[in-house]
C-alpha cells in the first residue's frame, strides 16, 4: 500500500469562534501581532471584532490592509517591512483568500528573507515561520487550512504557487456568522470555487481516502446549500454548511493539490484582476469533460454527491450529468459563463496557456494535457 499522509492545523468552528483569537495567538506565545485584512473586512466590522479579542488578551498589534484581490508580490514586500519595522511575532490573516495568502507569505519573507518569488514551487521555504493563526470570512478560498500561498507575480503576470508544509497555519478559526456580510455575487464566486477545490481534489491523481471523504462532503455540502446561501444573507444555516463545505474543501485540496482548473484560472488572474471563483466556475465545466476520460468512475460518483440519481448510468453518463449538474449550479447563481463576458481578450489566450502549463497545480491534474489541449480548453471557455 502507498504512504498517505494528511496535514491540517488546529481548527475552531462555530458561531462567535472569532472572539477567540486573541487568546489563540497567546497560546502560541504571541505577544505582538500583524493583523492582515483587506477594506471589505474593515468596513464589515470584523476587523474591529480581532482587534478587540487582541486587546483583551493583553496583545500588542499591527493592521495592515493595503491589499487587493488576487494579492500581489508588492503588497507582500510592503507587509513584511511594516511586519519587521514594528517587530511583530506572530501573524493573523482575516478575510478572504487574499488576507490570508498575504498573511502567510509575510510569515515566509519575515523569516526566510529574500523575495517571495523565490519560494514558487514545492517545499522551498527553509526557516520556520512565526505563529499563524487565520480567520476566513468568505467561504472560498480554503487558505485558513491550505498548505498553499498564491500571489501575483507582477513582472511576469502571472500567479505564483507556494506549497508548503510550513504554510499550514497553526490555527484556523471558521466563525459562520461572518459569513453574513457577503454579498451575493461574492458568496455565488466564492461558493463556486470551493466546489472547483472539492471537484479537482476527488480526481486528483494525489487524492487519497482521507482526501476523498472531506471532498465528498464537501461536493455535496455545496449542492445543497450554495442556492440558498446565495439568496439569503440570513440563512445561517446555509451559512453553517457552506463554512464547513470551504473547510473540508480546503482540507481535500491541500493535501491531494488540485487540477487544470486552478492552474489555468491562475493564468487568467495573474493577468487581470477577477473574481478567482468566478473564473474558475466558468473553466469547471470544460475541465471536468476533458478529464472524464481519466477517472469515469470517479466522475460518476461526483454526480452521485451532488444529488443526481445515477441509477442505470454507465460511469461515463453519469459523469456527462455531473457536467450538466455543475453547469445549472452556474446558471442558477447567476455567475458569469463565457471568459469573453468578464474582460478577458482572445489574444491572450495562447500565453495564458503555456503559463497555466508550467503552474504547480497542473501536475495532478488527472488526464495528461499539452499546451495545445489547454489552448483548446480556453477558446472553449472564451
Ligand atoms: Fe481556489
Amino acid at each position: 500500500m502507498n504512504i498517505h499522509k494528511f496535514v491540517m492545523p488546529e481548527v475552531i468552528f462555530g458561531n462567535a469562534s472569532i472572539q477567540q483569537v486573541g487568546e489563540s495567538c497567546v497560546r502560541l506565545g504571541a505577544t505582538n501581532v500583524f493583523i492582515v485584512s483587506d477594506p471589505g473586512v474593515m468596513e464589515a466590522g470584523w476587523l474591529d471584532v480581532i482587534v478587540r479579542s487582541c486587546r483583551q488578551a493583553g496583545l500588542s498589534y499591527t493592521t495592515f490592509h493595503d491589499i487587493t484581490i488576487n494579492p500581489k508580490d508588492k503588497e507582500v514586500e510592503k507587509g513584511c517591512r511594516i511586519y519587521l519595522e514594528n517587530e511583530c511575532d506572530a501573524v493573523i490573516g482575516v478575510g478572504g483568500g487574499s488576507s490570508i495568502d498575504v498573511a502567510k507569505a509575510i510569515a515566509i519573507l519575515v523569516t526566510n528573507g529574500g523575495r517571495i518569488h523565490d519560494y514558487e514551487g514545492v517545499d522551498k521555504i527553509r526557516y520556520p515561520l512565526p505563529p499563524q493563526v487565520m480567520v476566513p470570512t468568505t467561504a472560498g478560498s480554503g487558505s485558513e487550512v491550505s498548505q498553499f500561498s498564491v500571489i501575483v507575480d507582477t513582472e511576469a503576470e502571472k500567479k505564483m504557487t507556494i506549497i508548503s508544509r510550513s504554510l499550514i497555519p497553526d490555527i484556523a478559526i471558521i466563525d459562520p456568522e461572518t459569513l453574513s456580510t457577503k454579498s451575493p455575487h461574492l458568496t455565488a464566486s466564492t461558493g463556486l470555487d470551493v466546489l472547483t477545490h472539492g471537484i479537482e481534489a476527488y480526481v486528483s491523481l494525489a487524492a487519497t481516502p482521507l482526501t476523498d471523504v472531506h471532498a465528498k462532503n464537501a461536493i455535496s455540502l455545496v449542492a445543497e446549500y450554495l442556492r440558498p446561501s446565495v439568496a439569503s444573507k440570513m440563512n445561517l444555516e446555509a451559512k453553517i454548511n457552506m463554512a464547513m463545505a470551504c473547510l473540508q474543501a480546503g482540507l481535500a485540496f491541500s493535501n491531494a493539490i488540485l487540477g487544470a482548473v486552478h492552474a489555468m484560472s491562475h493564468a487568467v488572474g495573474g493577468k487581470y484582476n477577477l473574481l478567482h471563483g468566478a473564473v474558475n466556475s466558468i473553466l469547471l465545466p470544460h475541465v471536468m469533460e476533458y478529464n472524464l476520460l481519466a477517472n469515469p468512475k470517479k466522475f460518476a460518483d461526483i454526480a452521485l454527491f451532488l444529488g443526481v440519481d445515477i441509477r442505470g448510468m454507465s460511469n461515463m453518463e453519469a459523469g456527462n450529468k455531473a457536467i450538466e449538474h455543475v453547469k445549472q449550479l452556474t446558471m442558477d447563481i447567476g455567475t458569469p459563463q463565457r471568459l469573453a463576458d468578464i474582460g478577458v481578450e482572445k489574444d491572450q489566450l495562447k500565453r495564458m496557456s503555456v503559463s497555466a502549463f508550467h503552474d504547480t497545480c497542473m501536475i495532478t491534474n488527472p488526464r495528461d494535457v499539452t499546451i495545445e489541449d489547454i489552448e483548446e480548453l480556453f477558446r472553449k471557455a472564451w
